[in-house]
């Protein structure tokens, strides 16, 4: 029947069944208790009503997020609680109230704290620390749509009115299990360390498909660019002519419209590894359901430096780590920090002939780790392509720059220069690279940074090996 490499499945009412069992005991394990829904519920209630008393009439108070839409999972109750301020109110003064009223509903004597965070503009962060419950209580202005958008965070109230009209109850499960499914799987969450699903992704894709096994056997055969038009229930795929347009608009080629901003596209930051993950992992689902796969791969990362020297050995390569501390910042722009200081070494490392089989890059806390994995083969002889041949100028440069090379040729309309290769290994090179101060982005701590070669410490192998685990189980 199925094929969980390729191929198409026919779905037999054996596999609807058993997928079926599989959803409700994933429901029953994600779904909020009874008792934290109505721990969630009289807070939110209780925090509204706070701010009705402490704002001026004018300011609209709404829950908003998957805790006031009734899609949040157990344990993931936090409240967003939005100040809709009137169009008319300058941003600065927004802000200032903002926050000025977040901070006024605080009851330090109830064991009640706040932090000030912040996104595009400031909020507050109330935390109930008797019931383990943040609130984030965000200012806005108070819009009728996307034409009228004052900050990036007035979306949020449509989405909340779209949603809410459109899921059923049984399709707010869908949504549970959807982000269940995703987050087994490592794809949930908008943020710079995933770029995966966000939760509103989640709802929109199961408001436009209706269930999650819909959405699932329509996914797998997936050809991209893809286009989903949630407000029409359209979609557009590869052969249609009317992708390209959105294309172009989104510079993406897989594109969810926001049905509240045709000019957003939800699945943006959605990244190629984290779309095809989808695909696979759906593939699989539906082709053996199975509870233990729904729930993704299970590891131990005890004995993590024996486990990482094992995969060097199996696999007859070096894994090289370069470790460092990070400032104490938002975990969003360490992420990017980290990824950029991995593509300049590994583009150096490239340059110099050694190129990494794979890359690695893992943080906790304040530790933070780049691998390399690559090959043990060392030539003694460097190749460098050089420019075009009809490029003129640049030619003559490139044979300028390069006075030592050992041989000379053209091949494929380019330049091809032999050189004696300037590292024996990349031990060498990479020594060389975390000594220089000047590779290294502001919230990475370039004096701490050590190198070690497949005997790494315990606690930077578990890092390396989680991030393997993750990275090739496709
Ligand atoms: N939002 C958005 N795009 C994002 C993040 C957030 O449009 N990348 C909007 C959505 O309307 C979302 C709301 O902000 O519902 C609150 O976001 P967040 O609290 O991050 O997620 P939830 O949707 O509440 O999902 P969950 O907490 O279950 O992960």
């Amino acid at each position: 029947m199925a094929d969980a490499q390729g191929g198409r499945i026919n779905f037999t009412s054996k596999t609807e069944e058993s997928l079926k069992g599989i959803m409700t005991r994933v429901l029953a394990d994600v779904s909020p208790t009874d008792e934290e829904l109505a721990l969630s519920t009289a807070y939110s209630n209780d925090l509204v009503g706070r701010l009705k008393k402490a704002v001026p009439r004018d300011i609209k108070i709404v829950a908003v997020g998957s805790s006031a839409r009734g899609t949040q999972l157990r344990g993931s109750s936090d409240l967003d609680i939005f100040l809709l301020f009137p169009r008319r109110t300058p941003r600065d003064v927004l802000e200032k109230k903002g926050l000025e009223y977040g901070k006024k509903i605080v009851r330090k004597g109830k064991n009640e704290s706040y932090q000030v965070k912040y996104a595009e503009h400031p909020y507050t962060k109330l935390l109930l620390k008797d019931i383990g419950i943040a609130a984030d209580i965000v200012p806005a202005y108070k819009i009728n749509g996307a034409d009228e958008l004052g900050t990036a965070v007035d979306r949020t109230q449509l989405h909340n009115e779209f949603i809410k009209s459109r899921l059923s109850d049984s399709q707010k499960g869908d949504v549970r299990v959807l982000k269940a499914f995703l987050k087994a799987h490592g794809i949930y969450g908008a943020g710079a360390r995933v770029e995966g699903f966000s939760g509103y992704l989640c709802e929109l894709l199961i408001c436009h498909y209706g269930s999650f096994t819909k959405l699932l056997s329509k996914s797998i055969y997936m050809k991209l660019p893809f286009v989903i038009d949630v407000l029409s229930g359209k979609e557009y795929h590869s052969r249609d002519q009317q992708v390209a347009p959105y294309v172009k608009k989104f510079k993406s080629e897989f594109i969810v419209i926001d049905p509240t901003d045709k000019n957003r596209n939800v699945a943006a930051v959605v990244s190629g590894e984290a779309l095809a993950r989808f695909i696979m992992a759906s593939r699989i689902l539906l082709t053996k359901p199975s509870l233990d796969f729904f729930y993704g791969i299970k590891y131990s990362d005890v004995y993590s430096e024996r486990r990482v020297k094992r995969i060097s050995r199996e696999l007859d390569l070096d894994i090289y780590a370069i470790t460092m501390r990070t400032s104490d910042v938002s975990e969003e722009i360490v992420v990017q920090q980290l990824r950029k200081l991995s593509k300049r070494i590994s583009g150096a490392l490239v340059d110099k002939g050694f190129s990494p089989i794979m890359t690695l890059e893992e943080l906790s806390g304040c530790d933070a780790v780049i691998s390399f994995i690559m090959d043990r083969y060392r030539s003694k002889s460097l190749t460098i392509r050089g420019p075009d041949l009809h490029m003129g100028h640049p030619v003559g440069a490139f044979f300028d720059s390069h006075p030592e090379a050992l041989a000379r040729f053209f091949e494929g309309g380019k330049v091809i220069m032999i050189e004696k290769a300037e590292y024996e290994s990349p031990k060498e090179l990479l020594n060389e690279l975390i000594k220089d101060k000047s590779i290294y982005p502001s919230c990475i701590n370039n004096k701490g940074a050590r190198l070690y070669v497949n005997d790494i410490p315990e606690k930077y192998a578990k890092l390396i090996y989680s991030a393997f685990i993750f990275k090739t189980n496709v």
